[in-house]
């Protein structure tokens, strides 16, 4: 089976970061989105394809020395297709079965058993379902018979909200569905799931956790659940000197932070640095960054390499990179 990564958008919410590095390179908690992605591929995928676009080379910079459990294709797009556009690119690559899975989203869900799921309802397509509190920043579906589709609405207003359950991002796809997409169809979500809601998408849901990091706020959500998830903590060789700790935090190896009033969930990549007296709260302190003394970080990202002046007060925000 192969898996076609989604991993072409210019990931606007998180610049400047994303100015700096392709959204699905971006680290959280120590390991690139993709790598992340790719991690909970099952064995059946046999070969993956990233559809890239923006900073393409560097994505596929990223896996030219990797070894990964399958072969990589990376296809770069030369112009932003869209989700839809980006398979229809593929579609001569594409001959059975396949999985489709957005680059920015961390979640619990066994690709196995939706696999098997899809199989049982011989739908066309299945799609991932998650529940949150307030769906319009997604796209929402109405559900009929137990797992059918029956209405597709992207980012509703809150009036028009008919449903709490989410389009989580992954799919898995017949060949099928190119009958329904070509190269004048740009988007899944607004063009083509809204065409195939008699009975032929079904919805696949599951429990445990799913966060799409696409934002700043949910980039550090993501940073807690992972840090707690995987018991990360200070790693042997980073240099921690009087500081005072509020877990969940973790430092990486080659960083080295004196004085330092950090966490709860605070992150700081390898070869960073953090004078004293400073706060970090709810933020990460990216790879060789270095941040001044008797500053106040607070549900910050500061980008890789960024140099912070002393008693810097940032809140909300991310610091650093390079503009474009
Ligand atoms: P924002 O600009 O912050 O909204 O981020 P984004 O550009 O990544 O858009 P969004 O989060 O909606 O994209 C969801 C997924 O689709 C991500 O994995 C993107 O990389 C991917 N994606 C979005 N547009 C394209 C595209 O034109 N081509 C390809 N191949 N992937 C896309």
């Amino acid at each position: 089976m192969k898996a076609v990564i989604l991993a072409g958008g210019f990931g606007t919410r998180l610049r400047p970061l994303t100015n700096l590095v392709p959204k699905p390179l971006v680290s959280i908690a120590g390991v690139p989105l993709i790598q992340r992605i790719m991690d909970t591929l099952p064995p059946s995928v046999d070969e993956i394809i990233i559809a890239a676009g923006y900073r393409a080379h560097d994505i596929e910079s990223y896996f030219l020395d990797r070894k990964e459990p399958a072969p990589v294709t990376v296809v770069t797009e030369h112009k932003p297709l869209g989700t839809a556009g980006a398979l229809w690119n593929l579609r001569n690559k594409l001959d059975t079965t396949f999985l489709v899975l957005n680059s920015d989203v961390i979640n619990s869900l066994s690709l196995a058993d939706m696999i098997s799921f899809h199989r049982d309802k011989h739908a066309i397509a299945t799609i991932s379902l998650w529940k949150v509190a307030d769906p319009t920043a997604f796209g929402i579906v109405r559900l009929s018979n137990g797992t059918e589709i029956s209405e597709f609405r992207e980012k509703p207003k809150r009036e028009e909200a008919f449903s709490n359950l989410i389009n989580a991002g992954t799919y898995v796809m017949d060949t099928d569905i190119f009958q329904h997409i070509n190269h004048e169809n740009f988007s899944l979500e607004r063009e083509v799931f809204p065409m195939l809601t008699d009975g032929r998408l079904h919805a696949y849901s599951f429990e445990g956790y799913w966060i799409d990091c696409g934002s700043r706020e949910m980039f550090l959500a993501a940073q807690q659940l992972i840090i707690n998830r995987d018991g990360l903590g200070i790693a042997k060789a980073a240099k921690v000197d009087g500081c005072s700790l509020n877990r969940p935090v973790a430092v990486e190896k080659g960083a080295h932070i004196r004085g330092v009033r950090l966490g709860p969930n605070a992150y700081v990549e390898r070869g960073a640095k953090i004078g004293e007296g400073t706060t970090v709260e709810n933020s990460a302190i990216l790879a060789n960054a270095n941040v001044g003394k008797n500053c106040r970080i607070s549900s910050s990202i500061v980008c890789p390499d960024a140099v912070v002046s002393d008693s810097t007060v940032s809140d909300n925000q991310i610091l650093g990179g390079p503009s474009v």
